[in-house]
């Protein structure tokens, strides 16, 4: 029986940095066109049903280039993948680059688009970092969705400004909290 042939997988939110799942080989890869953004609703890991968390999507920004990861996937691991994205998303083909100089890779991504249930939308900046300070769902804390996000991209050299001012806006709110503790 013929096997399929591995595929690649374009991560930009948790799945750069929750691999859950068996990767062949995994690289920094950039996706022209898209930009990341919390604008998606969580029902089933970083928020319930009745308090959804913010998650990233990718929306459609002519001039933007999304930094994320290329994990090259056995075909039946999307399988896992489909289920871990039920939330709203779905599979779109794309080309991303890898390496420098560049080279191009096809591979899946996970978009949730304006036109899911779950999607929650753009919101002010200090709205989305005090939503993600308070929700949680079965997988942990958004805050912690959001932070270990911001730290994966560090660690991959890249800066999206949209991440690293919610991650600093949520630091404040923990701080905040911690100060109001030492108060009483
Ligand atoms: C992704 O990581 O590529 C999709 C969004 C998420 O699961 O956080």
């Amino acid at each position: 029986m013929p096997t399929a042939e591995p595929r690649w997988v374009f991560g930009y939110g948790s799945l750069i940095w929750r691999v859950d799942f068996p990767v062949l080989a995994t690289r920094p890869a950039r996706l022209h066109g898209w930009a990341r953004r919390f604008w998606q609703g969580s029902h089933d890991h970083r928020g319930t049903p009745d308090a959804p968390g913010r998650v990233v999507t990718l929306v459609p920004d002519g001039t933007a280039v999304c930094v994320g990861v290329a994990h090259q996937v056995e075909a039946a691991t999307f399988a896992h993948l489909d289920h871990r994205e039920k939330n709203g998303y779905r599979q779109l083909g794309v080309e991303v680059e890898t390496g420098r100089p560049a080279a191009r890779i096809h591979a899946t991504t996970y978009v949730a688009a304006a036109s899911n249930p779950a999607y929650l939308g753009p919101a002010p900046l200090d709205a989305i970092a005090a939503h993600i300070y308070r929700a949680a769902g079965p997988s942990g804390g958004n805050a912690e969705y959001l932070l270990e996000l911001d730290a994966a991209l560090h660690r991959l050299g890249a800066t999206d400004a949209h991440v690293v001012c919610l991650a600093q806006r949520v630091r404040e709110l923990r701080r905040a909290r911690g100060c109001a503790a030492s108060r009483r």
